[in-house]
This record gives C-alpha cells, structure tokens and sequence, in this order.
C-alpha cells in the first residue's frame, strides 16, 4: 500500500520505517527541511535503538522517502498517518490540537482520490468528528475519505519491538471499509499473533488515553506504597511480586521509582482530565495521580536532604542518568529536571553522566558539570543519585570504581542489590526497600 506520514517525529518515523519494513512504500513528510535533509543522508534525529539500520535499509530499497511536499505525498497515497504532536496548551491541561486541524486542512485541499485518513497522534475523544467537519468544509470530498483512529502504544526505547510484536492494534472507525483496509495493512502483524480489535472511533481514542493513564495510575500506585514500606521496614519488590502474580493485576508497571516522566504520561493524564471536565465529568482517581507524580521529586528530594543530613550547600552529588528512563535521549518531564536545579539552589556542587551524552542540558543550571565518564562523575563525589536505569550502571563494581573516598548511594530504581552494595563498604539508599 502506498503510505504517507506526517510528522516525522518518533511517532511517525518509527512507524513509517516499520510499515515500509513490512513491505508498504512509505513517504515521511515533515515541514522541517532540515530534518528531512538529514533523514534522506540516514542521519536519524532521535535515539532509539535499531532505528538508524532500519530506516537506512528501507530507504537504500525505496520502499521509503522523505519529503517536505505535503501536497504531492498525499496526492500519492492510499492511507495518510497523521503524527504531529499534541503538546499540553500553554498554561492549561488540554491538548494542543492546532497541528492536527492544520494537517487536516492541508489534507482536505488534496483528496484526489479516496483515501484513508488515520489519526496515529494522541488526540482526545471526539477529534476524529472534528477533523471529518474539516474534511468535508470542502464539498468536491464528500464520499471520498474515512478518517481513522489508530492510536500508537510505542514505548521510547523500545518502540520497534512493540511495533513488530504489539499486545493489541487498536482500530477505531465508523465504517467497513476502512476497517477492511486497515486489517489488511496490518495483516503481517496480525498473522504472527497479534491481536486486532475495531472498535468506533471515539472507542479507539478513549482506549489510548485510558490506557496511558491507567499506567501511570499503577506507577504512581507502587510509589506511593513504596512509601509507606519505607516506613515499616518492607522491600517493595515484594509487594510487587506478590501483587504481580494475581493475573487481574499483572506484574508489568509495578517498578517503583522517582515517578512518571516523559512525552506521553505527564501531557496525557492532563488531557484525558480536562477533556472530561468538558463534559462535566470529575476523573477524581486521575487527577489524584497527576498531583501526587508532581509530588515525588519533592518527596524524593526531601530524602535526599535527610541523608546529607540537611547540609547541602557545597556537598558534591553525582547523577547517573538524567532521562526519563532508559535507552532514550528523551528529557522531557525528568525528574532530574526538577532535582538537579533543586539542589544546585540549595548550593550542592552537582556533576552528571549519560550514556546518550546530554552534554546541554543544564548549561544554565549554576554548578553543574557534565561528565563524560562513570570513573570520573563520581570522583569526590558526597552522594551518587542512580536516577536513570541504563544498563551501564547495572554491574558498577563501586569497590574498584573509587579507591579512597567512599560516597553514598542513592538508588532511585533499585537496580541494585542493598546486600552486595552494603557489603562494599558503602552507605546506600533505595525506594521502598
Ligand atoms: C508510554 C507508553 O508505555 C506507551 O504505550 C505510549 O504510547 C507512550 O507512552 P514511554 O513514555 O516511552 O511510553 O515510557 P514507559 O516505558 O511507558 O515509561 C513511562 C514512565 O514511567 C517513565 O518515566 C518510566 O521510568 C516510568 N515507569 C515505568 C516507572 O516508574 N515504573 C514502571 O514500572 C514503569
């Protein structure tokens, strides 16, 4: 099938690459030249693994494309993805939708043909309605397209094996058609066992945002347990592996740690309440979610006072890790974002590590350094923060890694063992444990 989408974000470039992967010609098409520029030379802009050798195969057998020609790359295709971001508003809690309806306008200018319009953006409940009464503001359309909900459920990081291998494709739509053209495009996936379901569209749209905020409910869930094991002298692994295996509640998401970041969670538990504060419904449980995750670096900082025994101005403090989560170069919504000018306020000396090199990110943040190595982040170091759970740091021999002064650790994904850790001579620190 002939596949346009736009947007080449992490969205629409990794599900781009996976459906020309699958044997579609796909054209990825972005308003920015210079990313375009770049993706046509295999530079790929973001980090996620396997993305570059994919996306350099595909494009070396021409089963994909890039271009900035809005216009020609939906005249050419069957099915047009749109991937653009739906950022939180400014100073609100809906999403920004203005880059959706302006791509739905461009659309509707060039429907030459029927086609499929999907919605592969995050968007709330009803968008799809909204963005058919865009289409059809242009009479010459009508009878000529479906729009489509079909939302993503890509992890950062992991993005192309859950395309490949997906727990469930979601497509919502209000007619045959296009449902049929849908499960035929995905047919490949399907027939390695993935599961398919067609609901309505509005359904579809629903599930994305239900889904994410049940996650992040979970998470935030284990944290605030972690708490109070915390208090009572319990690891909260246990509870985890005790809840875990009840199969209504499933083990997945239960990781305790310094709370939910990232591009999806934050912006989507917002947007998931406002939308139904529209329609005048309270989702009180989501909005409990979003007030105690905007909570925990305070909490986890309040900690970190506690073991410097609330001296701070001077103390030299390590973070290893500084993204969201692992294999991802993705800072948005860090905790360490909040942290680490937290405690450089307080007059902390703070040096910090990444495997993706951030070398940037706290350039305006007074006294702190990046480091372009373990060995030396940690020299001299008062207190190391494990606030990222890359492998990297998974078998750290601390013993070796520093002769002489020891630091305290601070684990703030419980990636080690407290035994092993304590054996080394070392004071250490985890969540819930
Ligand atoms: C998420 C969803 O998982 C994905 O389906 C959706 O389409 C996009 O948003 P992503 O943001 O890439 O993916 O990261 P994810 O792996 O879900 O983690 C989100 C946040 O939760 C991270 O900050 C992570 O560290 C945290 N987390 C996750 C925990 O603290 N504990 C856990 O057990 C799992």
């Amino acid at each position: 099938m002939k596949l346009c989408m736009i947007g080449t974000g992490y969205v629409g470039l990794v599900s781009g690459v996976c459906f020309a992967d699958l044997g579609n010609n796909v054209i990825c098409v972005d308003k920015d030249l210079k990313k375009i520029d770049l993706l046509s030379k295999g530079r790929i802009p973001i980090y996620e693994p396997g993305l570059t050798e994919l996306v350099k195969k595909n494009y070396k057998n021409k089963r994909l494309k890039f271009s900035s020609d809005l216009k020609k790359s939906i005249k050419n295709s069957d099915i047009i993805f749109i991937c653009v971001g739906t950022p939180t508003k400014k100073g609100g809690s809906s999403a920004d939708l203005s880059q959706v309806y302006n791509v739905a306008k461009e659309i509707s200018l060039s429907i030459n043909k029927f086609k499929i319009i999907v919605t592969k953006s995050t968007v709330p409940v009803t968008t799809g309605d909204e963005i058919e009464k865009i289409l059809l503001k242009k009479k010459n359309n009508k009878n000529k397209f479906s729009v489509v909900s079909n939302p993503e459920f890509l992890r950062e990081g992991e993005a192309i094996r859950d395309f490949i291998f997906p727990d469930r494709i979601v497509v919502g739509s209000n007619d045959k058609k296009s449902n049929r053209l849908m499960n035929n495009l995905y047919a490949p996936l399907i027939s390695k066992g993935a599961q398919y379901i067609h609901t309505s569209r509005r359904a579809a749209e629903l599930i994305k945002y239900s889904s994410n905020a049940f996650l992040a409910t979970k998470i935030t869930f284990i944290n605030e347990i972690a708490n109070l094991c915390e208090k009572t002298g319990i690891n909260v692994e246990d509870i985890s592996i005790g809840m875990g295996l009840d199969k209504r509640i499933g083990s997945r998401f239960l990781r305790a740690g310094p709370g939910y970041g990232g591009s999806c969670f934050p912006k989507d538990t917002k947007a998931i309440t406002s939308t139904a504060d529209k329609f005048k419904i309270n989702l009180s449980v989501i909005k409990s979610v979003i007030k105690s995750n905007e909570s925990r670096s305070n909490f986890l900082l309040n900690k970190v006072y506690k073991i410097l025994n609330n001296k701070v101005k001077n103390k030299r403090i390590t973070f290893l890790g500084v993204t969201f989560k692992a294999n991802t170069d993705d800072m948005r919504d860090s905790s360490s974002l909040k942290m680490i000018p937290a405690l450089s306020k307080k007059g902390a000396k703070i040096n910090y590590f990444d495997p993706t090199g951030l070398k940037k990110e706290f350039s305006k943040v007074k006294n702190v350094s990046y480091i372009d190595n373990i060995r030396e982040s940690v020299k001299g170091s008062d207190l190391v923060i494990i606030h990222t759970e890359w492998n990297d740091f998974k078998s750290i021999n601390f013993k070796n890694l520093v002769k002489g002064k020891k630091f305290i650790i601070y684990d703030m994904r419980n990636i080690y063992s407290p035994i092993k850790i304590k054996k080394q001579g070392f004071k250490y620190y985890s969540i819930g444990r």
